[in-house]
């Protein structure tokens, strides 16, 4: 054979060596994710609280909201990535694709409600930073873009609304809501929010610019803790969310006349405490009558006016919050407890008002992004069931714009909004990993691109 036309087989069939290698999936090597540092710096946002740790209290827009973010953001910059803030103070990390399509997004919240743990919502956020940390130091180069992101405000506790950030988003929200917003102390929601985003501008302008464009998310996934005993009970590693449940939730006031706790003879009152009492305990029957494990009720906050001991309450007011897994049932319950508000304050003499706060849709978790996360479980040899999750979440309101779904991790009982709420080092390990190749599997491979087939 001529020297040169043996060199030149030789350099083709090295070139098709080449091809073939980078044609075909290489196992990403994840083994940088390390559970006991992601503890770490949980424990680290963790100091961040209102109220001593182990207990967690980080209402949106306080100082240690402030402080939360400015660590999120040294979190994202030590990964790579690039940070942006849109107006709403929605934090973006972005993993650059080499195309610049339909980013997959992932992330959570860092705010906490009174006397929460350490967990619930933090793990999807420091989580999603070191799941894209990993795939950087893996080698992994997506061909789409990756956003990490912190929601602005996913717990209701401060301005009685849920995912304000990501309802945001997604056009789920209007100017007129968020005008009205006043939390307990008077402050209003567009000066607590100052300081982030676009703090200051019209809530049209802020809203305007937060809204997601159509097509920029391909998809959405978000790793929390259970908040639920299934996995822990079952032994399993994973729980691949299969549909969320459908929050509502409102405000009632009631008002009598109050008076004096020696004078005023029982037959001459009319009790606005009293009434609040009936309510509470007409959410709970009519929870329990629509017979159905999903359905849940709640009364989880009361003020009584003057609030004081020797004064019949003059004024009550209560936030209730019934969820369901089916809508039409959940609409149900709230039909009832509404009817059961007329009947109460009629008997007591009170006068009332209810305000509904919000109402929403279940959703029902992408198929392609539930079998993402799937085979990553399968991959990593991870048991795994799929679940319902009856908390809410930004993926309930993702999930208006893009294919959307959640990965679970055990919890201790269950325990969530409570000070020991605990998940394991072991099973944050393996929910970041899972997180990992779940986002790489949906963002496909620039070498790759098969992968983004799924
Ligand atoms: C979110 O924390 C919820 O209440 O489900
Ligand atoms: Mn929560
Ligand atoms: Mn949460």
């Amino acid at each position: 054979m001529p020297r040169q036309t043996y060199l030149c087989a030789v350099v083709t069939f090295v070139a098709c060596l080449v091809l073939m290698q980078a044609g075909r999936a290489t196992p990403l090597d994840l083994s940088s994710i390390s559970g006991p540092a992601i503890v770490k710096q949980l424990m680290h946002l963790a100091t961040f609280s209102d109220d001593p740790n182990p207990a967690v209290t980080r209402l949106i827009f306080t100082p240690n909201d402030m402080e939360a973010r400015r660590y999120v953001r040294v979190l994202m910059r030590d990964a790579g990535l690039s940070i942006r803030e849109d107006p709403m103070g929605n934090i973006y990390g972005r993993m650059a694709g080499s195309s610049s399509t339909g980013a997959v997004v992932t992330g959570s919240h860092t705010d906490a409600i009174p006397l929460a743990g350490a967990y619930d919502g933090t793990l999807g956020v420091i989580g999603a930073i070191a799941a894209l940390k990993a795939l950087r130091a893996a080698g992994f180069r997506p061909e789409r873009p990756i956003d990490t992101l912190m929601f602005t405000s996913e717990e209701p506790t401060r301005f009685g609304l849920g995912c304000i950030g990501s309802r945001g988003m997604v056009g789920a929200l209007s100017a007129k809501t968020l005008d009205a917003k006043v939390d307990i102390n008077g402050t209003t929601f567009k000066d607590a929010s100052a300081r982030v985003g676009s703090g200051g501008s019209s809530h049209e302008a802020i809203l305007a610019g937060t809204r997601v464009p159509d097509g920029a998310v391909s998809a959405f996934v978000e790793l929390h803790i259970e908040q639920g005993p299934l996995l822990e009970k079952e032994g399993l590693q994973l729980g691949i969310v299969s549909a969320i449940a459908a929050p509502a939730a409102f405000r009632v006031s009631l008002s009598g006349d109050g008076g004096h706790a020696g004078a005023l003879l029982m037959p001459d009152r009319n009790d606005a405490g009293l009434a609040a009492a009936e309510v509470a305990l007409a959410v709970e029957e009519a929870t329990l009558a629509a017979g159905a494990i999903d359905a849940v009720g709640t009364t989880g906050y009361v003020q009584l006016g003057p609030n004081t001991m020797n004064s019949v309450p003059r004024e009550a007011r209560l936030e209730i919050d019934i969820r369901d897994i089916d809508a039409a049932r959940r609409d149900a319950t709230v039909e009832k407890v509404l009817k059961s508000i007329e009947r109460i304050a009629e008997k007591r003499k009170v006068r009332h008002r209810v305000e509904v706060i919000n109402q929403d849709p279940p959703v029902t978790c992408s198929q392609k992004v539930t079998a993402a996360a799937t085979e990553a479980a399968e991959e990593l040899g991870a048991s795994h069931k799929s679940l319902v999750s009856r908390a809410y979440h930004d993926t309930l309101f993702m999930s208006q714009i893009a294919p959307a779904g959640m990965i679970f991790i055990p919890c201790r009982n269950g325990w969530s909004h409570r000070p020991d709420e605990f998940a394991s080092a072991e099973n944050i390990e393996m929910g970041v990993k899972a997180l990992a190749l779940t986002l790489a599997k949906l963002a496909g491979s620039a070498e790759n691109e098969s992968h983004s087939e799924l």
